[in-house]
Order: structure tokens, then C-alpha cells, then sequence
């Protein structure tokens, strides 16, 4: 870790509290040891640059300058399956913050957690949490990464960036995390009053792929079916050739139908 971002962070409302640093492997690394060391919900890890992201199924999060990188401490009071529901609270809260900065743009959700821009990934979110009993977390772990200015160019990641997309050169990381912060507060307080379903509906909503026949990528198998629902605990629901439907925890999605095929852009 090197020193601090300097006075010019992003400005975050209570009960938030900000550690801005420079350069630093992961924030999911310095946000993990500030957790186990007591660090209070809302404690927000935030670097200019990561050395080491990492991203969802073991890849690497290209990290350079510019983009946005932050992991958030959080420690929900209810039962682990609930908790997972953050990630989708997180996703529809980064749509909402990249729509607040941004000319309109079309925003989408990729399942379980990506955020497209006009097709295209422009933000992932990985969780990683430590169980304080078989029920109950001792604290969860929201990374979020948003190109805000630079991409990967590898095709098969089929990526793009904020600036790319058209949002003015003058949209920086430090705007877009503190308009996320806010949607996200707002979005928590929902979620505790009313539970998942109003975020359900908000992510079904912009869903990528919904009703369309789309490819899943589990450990062992690929599966084709037309995607169907977002369940009450967030598993998607695939509908196969012979009408069984398949409820699924975790995978990859490919999404096959003409408009989101790689090569259209
Ligand atoms: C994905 O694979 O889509 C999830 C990407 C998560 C990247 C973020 S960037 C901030 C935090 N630190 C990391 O090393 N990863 C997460």
C-alpha cells in the first residue's frame, strides 16, 4: 500500500468513513485485514490504482489509473443466503450512479452482477465475506470495479469504459463513487425496510438477456435455455429445450441473441 490519495478525495456522507489510498495490490486485501482488525461497518477502501485486483471465478481486474476501484465493509444482520442479495443492491446502485453522471446511456445488468453499458461490461462487483457461525457473517465484502476510462482490450471480455461509451472525459472515479454511495445508502435503507423484491424488480427491469435463450457456464457443464426470472433469492431461473427449469446459485452467463453477439460493436 502507498500513501494516502490526498485532500482531493471523494467526499462521502456519514456513516461512511473513506480510506483513500494511492496504489495498492487489492482493496479487497486492505479491506479484509482492516475487517478482521474491528474496522466499523461503512469503512470504504478506495485506491487511485490496484497492482493485484482480482475479479470474480479467480481472473484478474485490470486496474489501472483512472478507473474505479473500492471495497466496502459490511456487516448485515441477517442470515448469509440473504446477504448475497447486496451484490444485486450493489449492481442496480452502480447503474443508478453511472445514470446520474452520465448523458442518458443504456445501462443493463448482466446476472448475477455486471454492469453493462450500451452491451458492454463496464463494471463487476465481487463479494467475499468470513462466517462468524454457520448462519451469520462476521463481516461481507463489496469490491466494485467501473472502467471509468480504460478497458481491457481482449475481445472475449467483450469490455468497454464509460469514456468510451460517450461520458464526458470530465466524469472522473471520485464523482461516480460518490454518486454511488448515495444510491447505495438509499437502496440499503429500502432493502431493510421492504426487502429484495422492489431491487428485484428494479435489476429485472434493465436485465440483459431476460426471455432470451442464453448460454450458462457452470463448473462442469454449459447449459442453454431461455432465461426466464430472478428468484427471491437471486438465482436464475433457466427454462431447458424440454421445459424443465433449472434453478441456478452461481455461473457465468453468455448472452447469444444477435444484438449482444461479440464483433457488433
Ligand atoms: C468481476 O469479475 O466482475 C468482479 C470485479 C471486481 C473488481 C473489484 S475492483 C475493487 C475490488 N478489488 C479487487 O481486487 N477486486 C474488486
Amino acid at each position: 500500500m502507498s500513501a494516502a490519495a490526498g485532500p482531493h478525495g471523494p467526499r462521502l456522507p456519514p456513516p461512511y468513513r473513506l480510506l483513500a489510498l494511492d496504489s495498492v495490490a487489492s482493496t479487497m486485501d486492505e479491506a479484509r485485514r482492516l475487517a478482521e482488525e474491528g474496522a466499523e461497518e461503512g469503512t470504504l477502501v478506495w485506491a487511485r490504482e490496484q497492482r493485484g485486483g482480482r475479479g470474480r471465478l479467480g481472473r484478474n481486474w485490470y486496474s489501472p489509473r483512472g478507473n474505479l476501484y473500492f471495497t466496502l465493509i459490511l456487516r448485515p444482520d441477517c442470515p448469509a443466503i440473504e446477504a448475497a442479495q447486496i451484490s444485486f443492491l450493489a449492481a442496480v446502485a452502480l447503474g443508478e450512479a453511472i445514470g446520474t453522471v452520465s448523458p442518458p446511456v443504456e445501462v443493463t445488468y448482466k446476472w448475477p452482477n455486471d454492469v453493462l453499458l450500451q452491451g458492454s461490461k463496464v463494471a463487476g462487483i465481487l463479494l467475499e465475506s468470513r462466517a462468524a457461525s454457520e448462519e451469520r457473517l462476521a463481516y461481507l465484502l463489496l469490491g466494485c470495479g467501473v472502467n471509468v476510462a480504460h478497458f481491457p482490450q481482449d475481445p472475449e471480455l467483450k469490455a468497454t469504459s464509460m469514456h468510451f461509451e460517450g461520458v464526458p472525459k470530465s466524469v472522473t472515479p471520485e464523482e461516480l463513487l460518490e454518486a454511488f454511495s448515495r444510491h447505495f445508502l438509499s437502496r440499503v435503507s429500502r432493502w431493510v425496510e421492504d426487502g429484495f423484491e422492489p431491487i428485484r424488480r428494479a435489476w429485472l427491469r434493465h436485465a440483459a438477456g431476460l426471455g432470451e435463450e442464453i448460454l450458462v457456464r457452470l463448473p462442469h457443464e454449459v447449459l442453454k435455455g431461455r432465461f426466464r426470472d430472478l428468484d427471491q433469492e437471486g438465482y436464475l431461473l433457466l427454462e431447458m429445450a424440454d421445459g424443465e427449469e433449472r434453478r441456478i446459485s452461481s455461473g457465468e452467463v453468455f448472452l447469444t441473441e444477435r444484438k449482444h453477439a461479440a464483433g457488433d460493436r
